[in-house]
């Protein structure tokens, strides 16, 4: 075995592969041979680390310094000083809040810091696609003790004391799953890993996948133990190749180890798992929909009852877990339900992995223990607004999801507290917004969503999302009433009330949560022709100040439509018109002379 003196840890998750991850490992391998420090340093390409805003990313042991935005330039770089010489590449280093450069951000900073790796224990730390890495970190030991130390009731019965609770969206206890598959009668069971992750912003399952697929092959073994099932599916969509790439070799690996297919370690339970592809649709996350999609049907949703464990895929009883779930599940049943009981609350217990995006410093996957709050999340490790606007609201759950006001950061984030504000954790994805954010038009951006992802197959959600997007479009273009107000609500509720599945029962949420917390705003819209964050185009103007403007010209040669005009060192004036609210001119004016104003004028005034 080579003697390694420094092991490079680079992302290869979805996010530093598409900012030139593979670039950045050639070169280093280049470099490398280059000195003939091949054998000497290893190179391990990770699942994300997380953050993702940041890459691609690196971090070299044993000193556990951690690069950033690296490019293959910067990389040879990094050879030739650090690893050859031991001199710290400064440039490319984590900068605290002040610029300073902090090398070892993963102790320091609260990003890092403060989270508690459950479910993303081993992503970006191992090789996904060293199996003989994941059974270094206790991997195959818990399917071990299941196996060989266990009956199928008493695994069932750990998971039910743990508390663990479906990361999907809806929290349904998985003990409580698991053991009403198990007592469904039938000869044959079906256990299937939901990885259709169609939230938009969401992508804790892409990276547990890519960064830690034996974790859930593990615990789909480890469940099919439970409830009697032979075989298994993860689901995954068409648009995660890596994941499907990566979780195809870590299946081949672990039946070559025994840990799947006949006889698993020797004993008289034989499980196999199959890969099935989905088309990308948001309904195929149902579960209904998406076991007819892996029967080969269309991926619409059904009645329930029959729920999945009395009649799932072709009619046998089935369980259905989303990847988080399934990832916190080996470590359980190793360590035992009190200590994942630690972390949580006495109804949330563990952690849930957070997809922290929009007006936040630190935006990325951050895995927490239940009951942080909002505001600690927000601020803490999210190191607040990168611009020093007040943030106003945190959007979570998604397009079944709500938004939060800021007065209300001081709730614990776990399931029942934020179901009680009319939000949701949802699949984790959490948005921050601030005073730029019109709460319309964030309504208005997840209904365009669940419009387009309507299956379509009952009228209320086909229809009535529908006809909710046409009044919203309507307000943010001015057009709106305090009627519509009324109707849009009317309609929210009937499709609560009246829709097949979980799509159309949720979309009004961002709606309704918005109506409920900004409805001033919503009134600004109609009554006055005012949008207060000054976001939707129709309600504003960009006007320029006479008694700013120094005539520099910036802003008339950035305008894409040609409408500013003026001489050169004369004041300038915007044809409101021909403005097309672009925004550009506001970004170059150096002067402070250009600003938004509600509602529209028409006719800019002149001095
Ligand atoms: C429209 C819709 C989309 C969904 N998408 C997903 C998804 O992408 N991933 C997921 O795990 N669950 C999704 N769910 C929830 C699943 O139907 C199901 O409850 C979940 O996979 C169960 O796993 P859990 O108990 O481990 O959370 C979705 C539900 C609905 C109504
Ligand atoms: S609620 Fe929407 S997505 Fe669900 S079945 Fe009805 S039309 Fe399809
Ligand atoms: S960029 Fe600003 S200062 Fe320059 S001409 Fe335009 S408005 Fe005037
Ligand atoms: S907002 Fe865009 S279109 Fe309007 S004046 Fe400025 S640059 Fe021109
Ligand atoms: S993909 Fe590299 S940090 Fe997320």
């Amino acid at each position: 075995m080579p003697l390694t003196t420094n092991t490079i840890l680079i992302c290869a998750g979805g996010a530093c592969v598409s900012a030139g991850e593979e670039s950045v490992k050639d070169a280093l391998e280049r470099k490398l041979k280059e000195y003939n420090l091949q054998d000497i340093v290893k190179i391990v390409e990770t699942g994300c680390m997380g953050a993702c805003s940041l890459g691609p990313i690196m971090v070299i042991y044993p000193e556990g310094v951690y690069y950033q935005k690296l490019t293959p330039e910067v990389a040879e770089k990094i050879v030739e000083e650090h690893i050859l010489k031991g001199r710290i590449v400064k440039s490319h280093l984590y900068k605290g809040e002040k610029g300073e450069v902090i090398p070892q951000p993963q102790e320091e900073v609260a990003f890092f810091s403060r989270q508690v790796k459950i479910a993303t224990r081993n992503v970006g730390v191992i090789n996904p696609l060293d199996i003989d890495e994941y059974i270094a970190r206790d991997g195959y030991f818990a399917l071990h003790k299941a196996l060989k130390e266990m009956t199928p009731e008493e695994v069932i019965q750990v998971i039910k004391d743990s508390g663990l609770r479906g990361r999907g969206g809806a929290g349904f206890p998985t003990g409580l799953k698991w053991e009403f598959a198990r007592k469904s009668p039938g000869d044959k069971k079906y256990m299937i890993c939901n990885a259709d992750e169609g939230d938009p912003g969401a992508f804790m399952d892409r990276s547990i996948l890519e960064g830690d697929p034996h974790s859930i092959i593990e615990a789909m073994t480890i469940a099919g133990y439970a409830i009697g099932a032979q075989k298994g599916f993860v689901y995954v969509r068409a648009e995660y190749p890596i994941a499907i790439e990566r979780l195809t070799e870590a299946l081949k690996q672990a039946r070559e180890y025994g840990f799947l297919g006949e006889n698993i370690l020797g004993t008289d339970f034989s499980f196999d798992i199959e890969i099935r592809i989905g088309a990308g649709a948001f309904v195929c996350g149902e579960e209904t929909a998406l076991m007819h999609s892996i029967e080969g049907k269309r991926g619409q949703p059904r009645v329930k009852p029959p729920f999945p464990a009395q009649k799932g895929l072709w009619g046998n009883p089935s369980n259905i877990n989303n990847v988080e779930t399934l990832s916190c599940v080996p470590p359980i049943i190793f360590h035992g339900p009190q200590w994942f009981k630690q972390w949580g609350t006495e109804k949330s217990p563990g952690t849930k992995v957070f997809a922290l995006a929009g007006k936040v410093k630190n935006t990325g996957l951050v895995e927490v223990p239940m009951g942080i709050t909002l505001r600690e999340l927000i601020y803490e490790i999210g190191g607040g607004s990168p611009t020093g606007k007040k943030i106003k609201a945190v959007q979570t759950g998604g397009p079944s999801g709500g938004v939060i006001p800021a007065e209300y950061f001081d709730t614990p984030v776990d399931f029942e507290s934020l179901t009680s504000l009319g939000a949701i954790i949802g699949s984790g994805g959490m948005i921050v917004l601030d005073e730029d954010d019109c709460m319309v038009d964030v309504a208005k951006f997840f209904l365009e969503f669940t419009v387009d992802e309507s299956c379509g197959k009952c009228t209320p959600c086909r229809e009535g999302t529908k006809k909710m997007y046409e009044i919203l479009d309507k307000i943010t273009n001015g057009e709106g009433t305090e009627e519509d107000l009324e109707t849009l609500e009317q309609l929210a509720y009937i499709i609560k009330d009246s829709s097949l599945c979980g799509l159309g029962q949720t979309a009004p949420n961002p709606v309704l949560s918005t109506l409920k917390y900004y409805r001033e705003e919503y009134l600004a819209h109609v009554r006055e022709g005012k949008c207060p964050a000054k976001k939707c185009k129709e309600l504003i103007s960009y006007v320029i100040d006479p008694e700013k403007c120094v005539g520099c010209t910036a802003c008339a040669r950035v305008c894409p439509v040609s409408c500013i005009s003026g001489e050169v060192r004369k004041v300038h004036t915007i044809d409101q018109e021909a403005c097309i609210r672009c925004g550009s001119c506001i970004e170059v004016c150096r002067f402070g002379a250009i600003s938004k104003v509600t509602p529209a004028v028409s006719v800019e005034v002149e001095e």
